[in-house]
């Protein structure tokens, strides 16, 4: 960061006030309001895009299990291959035999085509790992290779390792690989090592890179993991999104799968397949390797509190909206007890048994969850009707817990203005609101939550993005609107108390939905302005809200306004003023400070602007710093007054401190 010494005008208000273009705002430091939840600026997570398995989650090898409905999707067989069931795992009980090559076949091995292809890099190192046994016994070899198939090189190998396999008994055994020259599209190898007398089984191939976040096993992509750390968020809402629903109930996510050894969590489906014909992904499947324990750890290692959403017995009503697919709404035991026991998974004591396996998976000390979703975009007299019995349970066990109840998928409309005063008669503490909407909506909206009720549930805004009309992709336009309705977020913090964009995370060749926050393919990532936008607004929650006004109004882009939108916090002794201008001319902005000490001057004003070339402009996998957050640092001198001139088309964040 640059600390350069700006001139900052600080103008009497009187001559401000003959300059007709000046948008003077009022601003009172001495009147702090609500205060601003530390879970206020968090994300929401769901394995959509790729985003889990294929993404988030390191693991490069798909269908490594051998359970997709095609038990060899995601492989390529030659030679003489088997598929058995009768494997260790009996929740994954698929394996593949490698006989040895008869007929005049040279080889037997299986290839895996990973996700969107095995990305290796030179000289990193990836570990490989496999349940083996010789079912035969003898004394069997693989061959674990690295290969790039479309190289015109010398070779196409890049690494390898023979692995003996010395029991007739399934056993893990691990390799490690170290490519010396990296490639993109390639694939991993194992076949049958000569001479191959006799078979070998195989199951659960794995192969993760040795450098994941913070080192761990069943470990997390590292530059991804840290973009959601670089964000600071305060909530961490996983795992979905309508994953939780799934089409039929056998496909909803049911967490008690994602815990214990990733051998025996069973392959799901992902509904994310099929929803969009147009963007058909044949073998979009999750793993569950990515699982709860997973999820709240990495809640943890990010400072944010987590936010499991869990199924309320409903299948997804956009999918499949029979009613005899949903469960019985007297028939939800096993699903509430499943929020119950969630609820000893993440905090209650070790002597419990769901806790046991909470301290057994290393780590012992309670997660601290706080809050939970009861249904996901559920909406009508079917979702009211099988909540009301998890609140009251709920509430009666664990009245600590905090509940959040659904308003449906649309931000207003019927379904929403019947699920609104439902929650509120279910006594829901948080009420979950949906909204990807145009440009038009996200201007017309920064006065949205200021005529909330101010008592009764306060509002999770858990899934928004603006989506351009015609331009459905992360450009910069989008991005400088969100940042304008979060103003109004902000300014009714007793109301709101989470906001989490969505979705988070994209493959640029496994994508489904967008506009997403990150984008990467399998070697890069790439921070939108989304990101960046919610990032400002993360590093700068403050804890108090401040009355700001424009001629005694919210400025929330209102008639007059000229495209302005701010807010105002106070941090400490810190006060931060958002501002964005979202028209496309500069403007003049002026801010009359009441309430500062004129012994106390601010002395030091930081702000960190966000804009771009153009409203269209995007960051890309090519040229992923083209937008981002510029700050600069400024001694100043003010207690009453100031102004500035804000570029068109920018979101600025300006911290005054002493
Ligand atoms: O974020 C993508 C999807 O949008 C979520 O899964 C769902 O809740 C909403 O419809």
């Amino acid at each position: 960061m640059n600390r350069t010494k700006l001139t900052i005008l600080a103008m009497a208000l009187g001559s401000l006030g003959a300059m007709a273009s000046t948008h003077t705002a009022v601003l009172r430091a001495d009147k702090p309001g609500a205060v601003v939840q530390p879970t206020m600026y968090g994300i929401f997570f769901e394995d959509i895009n790729y985003g889990a398995d294929g993404g988030l989650y390191a693991e490069m090898v798909k269908n490594r299990s051998f359970e997709f409905p095609q038990a060899l999707l995601g492989w390529r067989a030659y030679g003489s291959v088997e598929v058995l069931d009768d494997g260790p795992f009996d929740r994954n009980p698929h394996y593949v035999r490698l006989l040895p090559a008869s007929h005049g076949e040279k080889h037997t091995g299986i290839e895996n085509e990973g996700y969107f292809g095995v990305t290796v890099k030179k000289d990193s190192v990836y570990r490989f790992s496999a349940w083996l046994r010789a079912p035969q016994g003898g004394s069997p070899r693989i061959r674990v290779e690295l290969c790039d198939p479309a190289s015109t090189g010398e070779t196409q190998v890049y690494a390898a390792q023979t692995i003996d396999v010395t029991s007739g008994e399934w056993k893990k055994y691990t390799a490690e690989l170290k490519p010396w020259q990296g490639f993109d599209k390639g694939v991993l190898r194992v076949y049958l090592a000569k001479p191959d007398k006799t078979p070998v089984d195989i199951e659960h191939v794995s192969l993760f890179p040795a450098n994941t976040w913070k080192g761990r096993e069943n470990g997390l992509r590292t530059d991804l993991a840290q973009a959601l750390a670089d964000l600071k968020p305060g909530v961490f809402r996983f795992p979905g999104g309508c994953i939780v629903e799934g089409t039929e109930l056998p496909d909803r996510y049911q967490w008690k799968n994602t815990v214990g050894p990733v051998e025996n969590r069973p392959t799901n489906l992902n509904r994310w397949l099929y929803t969009f014909p147009h963007r058909l992904f044949p073998d979009y499947y999750q793993s569950g390797g990515l699982g709860f324990f997973e999820y709240f750890q990495l809640s943890e290692d990010i400072g944010a509190e987590p936010l499991p959403v869990l199924n309320v017995g409903l299948v997804c009503q956009y999918q499949n909206n029979d009613l005899h697919a949903h469960v019985p709404a007297d028939s939800l035991r096993q699903y509430i007890d499943d929020a119950l026991d969630l609820i000893e998974f993440a905090n209650g004591d070790t002597t419990t048994t769901w806790g046991a396996l909470r301290a057994e998976l290393g780590h012992p000390a309670p997660f601290n969850l706080k809050v939970m979703a009861i249904g996901n975009e559920q909406w009508g007299p079917e979702y009211v009707e099988r909540l009301e019995p998890f609140i009251k349970e709920l509430n009666a066990k664990h009245p600590e817990i905090k509940i959040i109840g659904s308003s449906g998928p649309d931000s207003e409309g019927d379904k929403f203005d019947y699920l609104w005063p439902e929650m509120r008669r279910l006594g829901a503490d948080l009420v979950d609101e949906h909204f990807y909407r145009p440009e038009s909506w996200f201007l017309s909206q920064g006065t949205r939550y200021d005529s909330y009720p101010r008592k009764g549930p306060k509002v999770f805004a858990g899934e928004y993005a603006c989506h351009g009309k015609g331009k459905k992709w992360n450009h910069f336009h989008a991005a400088l609107l969100e940042a304008a309705f979060m103003t109004g977020l902000e300014r009714n913090a007793d109301v709101v108390h989470m906001a989490t964009y969505a979705p988070l995370f994209a493959h640029v060749e496994g994508w489904q939905w967008r506009p997403d926050m990150i984008w990467f393919d399998n070697s890069r990532s790439m921070r939108t302005s989304s990101y960046y936008v919610q990032q400002l607004y993360a590093h700068n929650p403050g804890e108090r809200v401040l009355p700001l006004t424009l001629d005694g109004k919210p400025i929330a882009g209102l008639d007059g306004q000229d495209g302005l939108f701010a807010s105002a916090v106070s941090d400490g002794s810190d006060i931060i003023v958002k501002v964005a201008n979202t028209s496309d001319e500069a403007r003049d902005f002026a801010l009359d400070i009441k309430g500062v000490k004129a012994k106390q001057p601010f002395t030091t004003l930081t702000a960190t602007r966000l804009t771009a070339p153009e409203g269209d402009a995007e960051n890309s996998l090519d040229n992923p710093g083209l937008i981002a957050p510029v700050t600069t640092v400024a001694d100043i001198d003010v207690t009453k007054e100031w102004s500035v001139s804000l570029p068109p088309m920018s979101f600025t964040v300006y911290r005054f401190s002493r």
